[in-house]
This record gives structure tokens, C-alpha cells and sequence, in this order.
């Protein structure tokens, strides 16, 4: 989808009403549903869980995941909040995914299915996957990556990036991938962060039969952030591009030379050793590193993806997401694998080169359970029902959202025109902070259409005041929770205090997780998430900080001073409007509109691509001389400006 469409305002009051009436509207689930549930007593389960924690996660870990060494001690909580999960475990995450399958009868079991946007097809056993692994692991290995170093991945959607991901995993490498949308500044920025030598990207990308020109991109990132000393660049698309002797090598050469042997240990790791970085944005500043460790997260995302999508040894999974974000992450590459199912991955637009695409491909594969985010139903939604109808579905067994609020409305199509009324819709919450699904519901828990339901088990979340006491039904609120669970982050990346402040400050004497979402919960005890408190702005399910794109508009030289914000939008849940002082003698014309979207789509990327530019003479700040926001947002929703007290001048 353009970032470049015209906003249209989706009347705040009117979303209030339809989430009224949803409330009441309940779909319990189909008797056939759960008699084939895996856990179909998932209720009592929950509430066993809620009653010992501990002993509901100890369990897990030891049905889900196999530990080189057991570990000593389910959670450490005497240095809250940095938590410690399983401590003393040993294990690794790629042993999980696919060392301990080879030995099984799924060694010949797809392990992963792909489809390029031009309708190429490549399949990977769980014997092969294994082997690329490897080999990759022993490549990255001799350019001398160590246990502990960073490794940053840079790519399309093509499998190769979750080898690299593997690879980088099985020797203990810490690996930060970096979305293929993302643009020079916003990767250099990530490169210099996590200070990585040895950066994997691709020569291009395929998006809607055009290419994206990853390495011409990442070539401009390492001029502005040269700590990169080995550049591994996957060929996709065969373009042109700059390769820099002694610096960049080709994938696909390095992997015929004799060091990428299919021979490969497995590091031993511990449990609260790092596994990856992911950046996302938050209040204020620079994207931050958020650190996930070795052994909780293994943990919390194969229990959440078995219990809330039901997955069996038999299904085939497709989380449409791309593998850049936490959710690809977790429910592409790694859950799955560990579950040993098979999973699907497909390249390109989900509207190329028609809107039936998908379920073309949901049809073509037999996907049985499908998962992606509602902005894109939305969009596929506008195409109309004959699209879909032209296929046979029937495979689908669940379906799932993430990412933003989902609107009953698209709920009711995405479970009628596409679920045919079949399949329950799992509406899962969570961060990229949190891992995996924190409230969402099984397909044994009756839906209410726009709520993501209930806590996980073993999950304690609640809506309170700002002073932390309970909000009553129907309150809007901060959305907290109330104690650890393995999949939490451990930290930001090299800046401990700056987690302490994000997540843990602001309910500090509770000891509580904040998540920076407001949300109520109904009579039901069912939660509505309302939306992000602080200056994170979500436009088509992707998590954009303020700070990075008004940076963006600062390094352009005409403009003095930028602000923006998010404003509602019916299609991608939020729009980009900026605010811009220019510098003194600039004339405010619509090409330096052009011009700034153009810039900040090469700093940041085109999903931050502000929707609507407006040069202004001043901002309205606190006397302390922060940019009040909202005062900018309802003057564009031209709502009431509020409490003006703070106000400077
Ligand atoms: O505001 C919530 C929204 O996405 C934020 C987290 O974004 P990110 O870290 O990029 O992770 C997205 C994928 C897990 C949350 O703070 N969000 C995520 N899922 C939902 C949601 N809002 C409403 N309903 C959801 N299901």
C-alpha cells in the first residue's frame, strides 16, 4: 500500500460505537473446534497457571524445549527487573529448531516453503534447512565471527535471511535484523548501535515487480557508519551493483568454497546469554536495541504458538509478516521450527499483480492456519468479496491479527468472506518487548470481535489508573503487566538505564511492566487496546518513534524544525502529519513538499513518509520546551485543544 495515499480521518467516536456493540456480539467456539484443540481445556489450564506461574513455565520448558544442561532455578528475581529466566539452563535455539528434527522422522519434512513475488518456488526439508545452516554458520564463522559479536541482517523476504538468522544463532552470534524497508540513516544508525562487523544483506529486493535497491542503500549506510568490515551480499534480483574488494562477498560464492561445510557444532549457550537484538522505536531519541536471551524466549514463543494458533505436526503455517519484525522473528522463523511444523513464506505484495494474490497462495499451498495484521485486511477488504470467492479456502482451519486494533467491521469480514465462518480469529497482543502473544485467545476462548480477548496463561496483565489502582469496567487506561514471563526483554542493548526508564518507571513502586498502550477492559474482563500513550505512531501495523522521522525533516536543509504525529486513518490505522519551521528565506512550496517525503524516505524509509507536510512559524511547547503533540493533533482533527495550562506562549 502507497504511503503516499490520501488520508481520510476515521471519526474517533464513531470507532467508540461500533466497539460498543461488539462488545456484546460473542462467538463462542464450534464444539468441532474443540474436540480438535490441543489444549481443550485450556480455562482450567489457565487458571492453574495463574495460580503457580512458575510451575506452569517450568513445564513448558520442559515439554517444548530440549536444555544441553537443566537448569537450576525457573526465574531469579532478586535483581528485578532484570529478570532471569531458567537460570543455568544450557541450550540453543537452532538445536531446537533443527539439529534435534534431523534425528526424527521429520528430517524429510518441509520445514519451510517459499514463493517469490514472480512465482518461483523453493522448498527446504528440515534436513536441508539444517545443512544451509550450517554451511552459512561455518562462512560467517571464518570472516570471524565469534560468540557474543553482532551480526546485522539486512534483506528481502527471502529464505536466506532466516538462514542467516540460524546460522548466526547456532555460533552464538548475536543477530539484529534490520526491516529491508528501512532506509541509510535508519540502518546506519542500527549498525553503529549494536557496533556490527559483519553486515548480510541482498543486492535487491522484489516488490511489486520492481526492485529495491538494498546494496546501493547499505553502501550509503556503511559510509555514514563504517564499523562494517565484511559485507555478504545474497544475490535475488541480479542487478547492477557495487561490490568492494576485500569488503563485500557474494553469498553464493562463499558458499561453494570448501569453509561452508554442512560440519557444524552447535554453541553451547546459556540461558540468559543474548540472541538477537531488534530495534523499535520508543519515546524520544534513537531506535533502541531490544536484547532477547537464549532460553525464556525459546520458551515463551513455542508454548504461545502451540496453545493460542493449535498448530499440529500436519499443518501448514503461514505468518504473512515479514521476517524484520519481532512477530517474523518469532512466528516465522523460530517457533515454528521449534514446533516442527511446516511454514510458509511468500516474497512480495500481498496485492501483486492482483488482489488475490494471498488466497491464491492460501489455496495453492493449503495453508491451514494464516496470520497477518489488519491493516492488511483492510486493504484487501476494499477489493471487495469476489476476489477471495474465487477460491477454494477451505483449507483454513484458524486465522490471526497483530500489530494494531483491529476493527470490528474487518474482524466480521476476515471471519465470514475469508474464515467462512469456520475459523476462530486469533487477535493476539504483545511487542516486540514482550516476544510473544501476551493476551490473546485459544481457539477454545469465545471472541468478541476487535478485542484480543484475555491474558495468556500464566499472564498477569490489568488496566489501571495512573496511580495503579484498578481502573472499573469500561475505564480507559495504562495497560500494564503485573509480573515477569520468560519472552520479556532483558534489557536495551548497551544502555541498561534507558530500559529501566521505558518500562519499569512509570509504575515503579508496583514493580509492574508498562506497555505504553492505553486500553479498558469490559464487564467481561475482555481487552480493548486503545492505542500507544507515548510518541510512537503505528502507521499499517509498523512501530514508527516521532524522534526518527523529525530528525529525518531536521537534516534536510531548509527546515529549522519538525513535529509529528499520528492521525487516525481508516485504511492503515494511522497516518504521518508533519509540522515544519523552515529556515529563514525558504519559500514554502509544494515541491519542497516532494522534496521532504523524498528525503525522508531515503533517511528512514517509505513507510515513514509523512502523509501531509505543513510549514508552520512556531510549534506549541511546554515551558520546558517540549513539543505538546497533542495540541497539533486536535488541531488537525479539529477537536478541542483541552488543557492549555502548560502551554509556553
Ligand atoms: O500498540 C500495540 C500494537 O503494537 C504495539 C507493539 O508494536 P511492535 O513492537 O512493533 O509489535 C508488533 C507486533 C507484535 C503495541 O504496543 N499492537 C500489537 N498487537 C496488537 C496491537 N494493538 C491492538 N491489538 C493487537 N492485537
Amino acid at each position: 500500500m502507497s504511503a503516499e495515499l490520501e488520508p481520510t480521518v476515521h471519526p474517533e467516536a464513531e470507532r467508540e460505537v461500533e466497539i460498543l456493540a461488539a462488545e456484546k456480539e460473542v462467538y463462542p467456539p464450534s464444539e468441532e473446534v474443540v474436540a480438535r484443540a490441543n489444549v481443550p481445556n485450556y480455562m482450567e489450564v489457565r487458571e492453574e497457571a495463574n495460580k503457580d506461574f512458575i510451575a506452569f513455565w517450568d513445564a513448558r520448558a520442559k515439554e517444548f524445549i530440549d536444555w544441553y544442561e537443566p537448569y537450576e532455578k525457573v526465574l531469579d528475581d532478586s535483581n528485578a527487573p532484570f529478570f532471569k529466566w531458567f537460570v543455568g539452563g544450557k541450550t540453543n535455539i537452532a538445536h531446537n529448531a533443527l539439529d534435534r528434527h534431523v534425528h526424527t522422522w521429520r528430517r524429510n519434512k518441509l520445514a519451510l516453503i517459499w514463493e517469490g513475488e514472480n512465482g518461483e518456488l523453493r522448498t527446504f526439508s528440515y534436513f536441508r534447512l539444517w545443512q544451509e545452516v550450517k554451511r552459512f554458520a561455518n562462512v560467517l564463522r571464518s570472516m570471524g565471527v565469534k560468540k557474543g559479536d553482532t551480526v546485522t541482517i539486512y534483506m528481502g523476504r527471502v529464505p536466506e535471511l532466516a538462514i542467516a538468522m540460524l546460522a548466526s544463532a547456532k555460533i552464538g552470534a548475536i543477530h539484529s535484523v534490520v526491516y529491508g524497508g528501512f532506509s541509510e540513516q535508519a540502518l546506519a544508525d542500527r549498525i553503529e548501535d549494536a557496533q556490527s562487523r559483519v553486515l548480510v544483506t541482498c543486492d535487491g529486493a522484489w516488490l511489486r515487480g520492481k526492485t529495491v535497491n538494498l546494496k546501493d542503500i547499505a553502501d550509503e549506510a556503511l559510509k555514514r557508519s563504517p564499523v562494517v568490515e565484511t559485507v555478504i551480499v545474497y544475490q535475488r534480483t541480479g542487478q547492477e551493483v557495487n561490490m568492494e574488494q576485500g569488503r563485500d562477498y557474494w553469498w553464493h560464492e562463499l558458499m561453494n568454497l570448501p569453509i561452508a561445510s554442512p560440519r557444524c557444532e552447535t554453541e553451547v549457550m546459556d540461558a540468559e546469554d543474548p540472541l538477537f537484538i531488534l530495534y523499535t522505536s520508543g519515546t524520544t531519541g534513537k531506535p533502541k536495541g531490544v536484547l532477547h536471551t537464549c532460553g525464556g524466549y525459546q520458551v515463551y514463543i513455542a508454548t504461545t504458538l502451540k496453545y493460542a494458533f493449535d498448530l499440529k505436526d500436519e499443518d501448514r503455517w503461514w505468518c504473512a509478516a515479514d521476517p524484520g519484525w519481532i512477530t517474523g522473528h518469532s512466528y516465522i522463523v523460530y517457533a515454528p521450527l521449534i514446533l516442527g511444523v511446516t511454514g510458509f513464506m511468500y516474497e512480495g505484495a500481498p496485492n501483486y499483480p492482483y488482489p488475490n494474490r494471498w488466497w491464491q497462495l492460501i489455496e495453492k499451498y493449503a495453508i491451514n492456519v494464516f496470520y497477518t495484521a489488519p491493516t492488511a485486511i483492510r486493504g484487501l477488504m476494499r477489493f471487495g468479496e469476489a476476489w477471495p470467492n474465487r477460491h477454494d479456502l477451505s483449507s483454513l482451519r484458524l486465522l490471526g491479527t497483530v500489530g494494531e486494533p483491529i476493527n470490528p467491521e474487518a474482524w466480521r469480514w476476515y471471519y465470514r468472506v475469508i474464515g467462512k465462518e469456520r475459523c476462530p480469529i486469533i487477535d493476539t497482543w504483545w511487542q516486540t518487548e514482550t516476544g510473544g502473544f501476551m493476551i490473546t485467545p485459544t481457539p477454545v476462548v469465545p471472541l468478541k470481535p476487535g478485542s484480543a480477548t484475555i491474558p495468556f496463561a500464566g499472564i498477569d496483565a490489568d488496566v489501571v489508573r495512573e496511580d495503579g489502582t484498578p481502573c472499573d469496567p469500561n475505564e480507559d487506561g495504562y495497560l500494564v503487566v503485573k509480573r515477569p514471563w520468560p519472552g520479556m526483554a532483558r534489557t536495551v542493548w548497551g544502555d541498561p538505564d534507558r530500559y529501566v526508564a521505558q518500562y519499569w518507571s512509570e509504575f515503579k513502586a508496583q514493580g509492574w511492566y508498562f506497555t505504553g498502550d492505553s486500553a479498558r477492559k469490559d464487564s467481561d474482563g475482555y481487552f480493548w487496546i486503545i492505542g500507544r500513550m507515548d510518541d510512537v505512531i503505528k502507521v499499517s501495523g509498523y512501530r514508527l518513534g516521532t524522534a526518527e522521522i523529525e530528525s529525518a525533516l531536521v537534516s534536510h536543509k531548509d527546515v529549522a524544525e519538525a513535529a509529528v504525529i499520528g492521525v487516525p486513518d481508516e485504511l492503515k490505522g494511522n497516518v504521518i502529519y508533519a509540522f515544519c519551521i523552515l529556515n529563514a528565506g525558504v519559500s514554502k512550496d509544494d515541491g519542497l513538499v516532494d522534496e521532504l517525503k523524498q528525503h525522508v524516505r531515503r533517511e528512514v524509509g517509505p513507510i515513514a513518509v509523512p502523509a501531509a507536510i505543513e510549514f508552520v512559524d512556531s510549534l506549541p511547547k511546554t515551558r520546558s520546551g517540549k513539543i505538546m503533540r497533542r495540541l497539533l493533533k486536535a488541531q488537525v482533527l479539529g477537536q478541542d485543544a483541552g488543557d492549555t495550562s502548560t502551554l509556553a506562549d
